[in-house]
């Protein structure tokens, strides 16, 4: 297993359409199976960098920022803001496309913490993550400070 690894080795963008199935009666897309789907995303991120299955152990500040719609294109990015001991946190950023207009707006942030697990389904060490830029260092520190927050409860 390599010890550390960037970003970009395990970023993920994963694209879904907006069937009448996955709306309420109004065709605004459910709520829930855009968490679904963001869940999706965010543990095949988090599965790539620690080369281990990982399991969702928290949803953290899910923010649903106006609703996406029937024929929409949903366009779900997940990227790795830090590595801890055996846990990752993962930002995972939604956004809405409209097919003939071409017009994009956001819909949903979120961080979801995994926990790599060993054969025996118990936590497992992850690589560190190399931070490249002033962001990603930002970033980190955030997820940092979020970790620190709750371990006090
Ligand atoms: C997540 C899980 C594996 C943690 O097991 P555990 O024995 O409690 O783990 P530990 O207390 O040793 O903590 C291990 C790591 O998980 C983190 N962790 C545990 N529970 C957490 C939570 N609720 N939120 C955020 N992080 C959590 C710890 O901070 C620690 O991180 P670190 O090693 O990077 O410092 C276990 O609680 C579990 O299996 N939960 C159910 C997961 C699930 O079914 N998900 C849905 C299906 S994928």
């Amino acid at each position: 297993m390599k010890k550390t690894k960037s970003t970009t080795e395990s970023e993920v963008v994963m694209t879904e359409v907006v069937y009448p199935n996955d709306a309420n009666p109004m065709g605004m897309l459910q709520g829930g199976r855009l968490v679904q789907w963001m869940d999706t995303a965010s543990a095949v991120c988090a599965q790539t960098h620690a080369g281990r299955i990982a399991v969702t152990a928290l949803l953290d500040k899910v923010v649903f920022k106006s609703p996406a719609r029937v024929g929409d294109i949903i366009t779900i990015n997940a990227k790795l803001v830090a590595a801890f001991s055996t846990s990752m946190e993962v930002c995972v950023q939604a956004w809405a496309r409209k097919v003939i207009s071409g017009d994009k707006h956001p819909v949903c942030e979120a961080y979801f913490t995994f926990v790599a697990l060993d054969g025996n389904a118990k936590p497992a060490s992850v690589p560190k993550l190399k931070l490249k830029t002033a962001e990603e260092q930002v970033l980190f520190e955030q997820a940092e400070s979020r970790k620190l927050q709750r371990s006090k409860g």
